[in-house]
């Protein structure tokens, strides 16, 4: 493994499907920092609490990992085209990897339901939008009916290219760690990336470079948590518009993670998530779309609940940017001092409020 920066593909060659005919492309995603928690973890009586920052990829999400492999397969056997169903990220991800490449991306989109940071992705990388009048579930359902019928590389996490990709998170984790950690918090939606983290922990361990595997605790918004309650959800409702998904494609995967893993996959309320989501940036600096803090949420439910999670080692990984997400950004609550321009009007203004004034 080098030691230089290089993309997921020259990283982690010896862990990849390549073939020497495999495109190695590169547009600088993997190797996310692992931020130690100064503030969160330590108040809560956990010192090891780590952020994987996935929002620092490409993209601004975990998605790259596994595009630049699926984008790459797609090139190396002769597609034109790639297409994919998507609730924002994976869309924003697939449209620039094929704008790197020179190939068309057909993205279909639930209409009205992706973040305009996300949707303004897919528009100036150049996809072809196809804005669906249904869900994510629907979709996902017709990409690959789409796909069946015309000569276009599926790259949702049912193509085996993403996962292999996004396994390589967990591989980081470890090389960062030198081990594996006692816990790995995750977001659940589609199910692809627990099962992704699940499958890169596993092998490390087989391969020997690591002596442990994590347990894995995924974690559901509780208005589209179809693994929690055990069978899909028609309408999933969720202020994580990325996490909406109510069949998820890897269920079973995530399930056996889980499993295996002697972990949980359980579910937090959109406040409990929003209350992260604050918490994330106002005590860590830390700004994240509001799945990715469903890590978090769910860190915080286990962590004040009965067993505490005091002596371990815990890593939430925070899938997505938060610039993706501003209408949310803007709705949260702010103190706003509205002032004429002069130092006499500022200074009367902050020291009006004693929280506010810096001595
Ligand atoms: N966090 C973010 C920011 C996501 O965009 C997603 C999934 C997840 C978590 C959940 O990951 O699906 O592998 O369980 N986004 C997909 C998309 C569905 O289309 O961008 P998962």
């Amino acid at each position: 493994m080098s030691s230089a920066r290089t993309g997921v593909l020259r990283r982690y060659a010896d862990f990849l499907p390549l073939t020497p005919d495999t495109p190695r492309i590169d547009l600088g995603e993997g190797s996310t920092p692992l931020v130690r928690s100064r503030h969160i973890g330590p108040a809560l009586g956990v010192p090891n609490l780590y952020f994987k920052l996935e929002s620092c990829n490409p993209t601004g999400s975990f998605k790259d990992r596994g595009m630049v492999v699926a984008v790459a397969k797609a090139l190396e056997e002769g597609n034109r085209a790639v297409l994919c169903a998507s609730t924002g990220n994976t869309s924003a991800s697939a449209a620039a990897y094929a704008a790197h490449c020179g190939l068309r991306a057909y993205v279909f989109l639930p209409r009205g339901r992706i973040a305009p940071g996300k949707l303004a992705q897919s528009i100036v990388y150049g996809a072809r939008i196809v804005a669906i009048d249904g869900n994510f579930d629907d979709c996902l359902r017709l990409a690959r009916e789409y796909c069946e019928r015309h000569p276009v590389a599926l790259v949702n996490s049912v193509n085996p290219n993403r996962i292999a990709g996004q396994k390589t998170a967990a591989f980081e984790v470890v090389d960062d760690l030198g081990d594996a950690p006692d816990f790995l918090f995750i977001p659940v939606g589609n199910a692809g990336n627990i099962t992704a983290y699940w499958a890169g922990f596993q092998e490390y361990a087989e391969r020997g470079l690591a002596s442990r595997r994590p347990r894995m605790m995924g974690f559901q918004a509780a208005g589209a948590a179809p693994i929690v309650l055990g069978h899909p959800v028609d309408d999933p409702q969720t202020i994580a518009s990325a996490i909406r998904i109510g069949n998820p494609a890897s269920w079973r995967k995530a399930v056996a993670a889980r499993d295996e893993s002697d972990g949980v996959i359980d579910s937090v309320t959109d406040a409990e998530i929003l209350a992260a989501y604050e918490r994330l940036a106002q005590e860590e600096g830390i700004f994240c779309e509001p799945a990715s803090a469903a890590s978090l949420a769910g860190f915080l439910k286990r962590a004040t609940g009965a067993g505490g999670l005091s002596g371990a080692t815990s890593v939430c990984v925070i899938t997505g940017n938060g610039l993706k997400d501003p209408d949310r950004a803007m709705a949260v609550s702010r103190r706003q001092l509205d002032v004429p321009a002069s130092l006499a009007a500022i200074e009367a203004a902050l020291e009006a409020e004693s929280d506010s004034s810096p001595v």
